[in-house]
């Protein structure tokens, strides 16, 4: 099992899907997997049920998902601020993509499906984070002006030295 973490923009489910392929696993999105559970956008969970209601479903699902057939695995970029999701991560081969505020910004800023980009104090939320990323993290790997394709590459290199 592969989990790919990082901020909003990263590149998670992008790198995701190509080094999945590279791998020749399938690759899951646990947003996704959270919407069709749901049975709506995560927008509406947000609207509906609020934060820790979707934090406490998006755990769940983490945790299912963790427990099924290897995989790489991208995670929505707030589910490392959950500590029951943190500790479910110990184990995991864990790869935090890392992205600067301002590229960050400039892949998903104006993007009205993430909630919490719609929130003031989106500098403060993604500098608390990072610390987050890299307690769980067992690789990282910068993303700043790096392809996707390039950005495999250096997954796939990192994983092989370790
Ligand atoms: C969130 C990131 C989103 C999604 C939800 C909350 C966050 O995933 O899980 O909108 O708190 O950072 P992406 O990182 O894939 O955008």
């Amino acid at each position: 099992m592969i989990v790919l973490i990082g901020f909003m923009g990263a590149g998670k489910t992008t790198v995701g899907r190509l080094l999945a392929a590279r791998l020749g696993l399938p690759f899951t999105d646990s947003d996704e997997v959270i919407e069709r559970q749901a049975g709506r956008p995560i927008l509406r969970i947000f609207a509906e049920d609020g934060e820790p209601a979707f934090r406490q479903l998006e755990h769940r699902v983490i945790a299912g998902l963790l427990a099924g057939p290897d995989a790489v695995l991208a995670l929505g970029g707030g589910a490392a601020s959950h500590p029951l999701t943190r500790s479910l991560l110990g184990p995991v081969c864990v790869v935090y993509l890392r992205v600067g505020f301002a590229e960050a910004m400039s892949r998903v800023g104006g993007d009205h499906g993430r909630p919490m980009l719609a929130r003031p104090g989106v500098p403060a939320l993604y500098a608390e984070r990072q610390a987050l990323y890299a307690s769980v993290a067992t690789l990282t790997v910068d993303t700043d002006a790096r392809s996707p394709g390039k950005i495999v590459l250096d997954v796939l290199a990192s994983l092989d030295s370790n």
